[in-house]
């Protein structure tokens, strides 16, 4: 049984989305913890609900970011991950920390990378008048919203979108295509080789 530790910082749809798929597709994986940095995140609960073991480490608490990599690090690792997935973790992580699970760690940023790493991508989206748009799941390298690309989930964007329209209409991709991209990790199906993903048996990594 594999074991993963996510990673939220509030809402947690796609944390939810993933044990939802872990449990109904019978991985041979488990969610063994949901780790939040902020106390008050809603997807503790859910997770709690679910009989997850769940943990906050509140970087409010820390001085600086090394002691709260440092106490993010010991709160993973004491559920000994195969995989870190973070889902909505909107904290940047150091370069040591981001070393320590190379190749076994996952993000989902909502944009199809590289284009509009960081924040507010729908918004930069629209106006610069994209006409497609979507998110991507891809291995966290020290680099922000970097990293080899695992899958791309692609929407358009359409006449009279607003942030919110074209948000809603990328999570219901991210939910999707993020538990797919999180069982073939954890069935091993993924190889990376020189910055590039494939998938052992050729399933596609494009979610239209
Ligand atoms: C998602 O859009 C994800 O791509 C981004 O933050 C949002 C998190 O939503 N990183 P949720 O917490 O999974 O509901």
């Amino acid at each position: 049984m594999k074991r993963i530790v996510i990673l939220i910082s509030g809402r947690g749809s796609n944390m939810e989305a993933i044990v939802h798929a872990c449990r109904r597709e019978g991985w041979n994986a488990q969610v063994a913890a949901v780790v939040s940095n902020r106390p008050q995140a809603a997807g503790l609960a859910f997770a709690q609900s679910h009989g997850i073991a769940t943990a906050a480490v509140d970087h409010k608490a820390f001085s600086d970011r090394d002691a709260f990599d440092a106490a993010l690090a010991d709160a993973i690792d004491a559920h000994r991950p195969d995989l870190v997935v973070l889902a909505g973790f909107m904290r940047i992580l150091g370069v040591a920390f981001v070393r320590r699970y190379e190749g076994r760690m996952l993000n989902i940023h909502p944009s199809l990378l590289p284009s509009f790493t960081g924040l507010h991508t729908h918004q930069r989206a629209l106006q610069v008048g994209c006409k497609a748009h979507g998110a991507t799941v891809h291995f966290v390298t020290p680099a922000l919203d970097h990293g080899p690309i695992v899958a791309q989930a692609v929407v358009p964007v359409l006449p009279g979108d607003t942030e919110d329209t074209l948000a809603a209409r990328v999570l219901q991709r991210e939910h999707v295509m993020y538990p797919r991209a999180v069982r073939w990790f954890v069935h091993g199906e993924l190889s990376l080789d020189d910055g590039i993903v494939t998938h052992a048996h050729g399933e596609s990594q494009l979610f239209l």
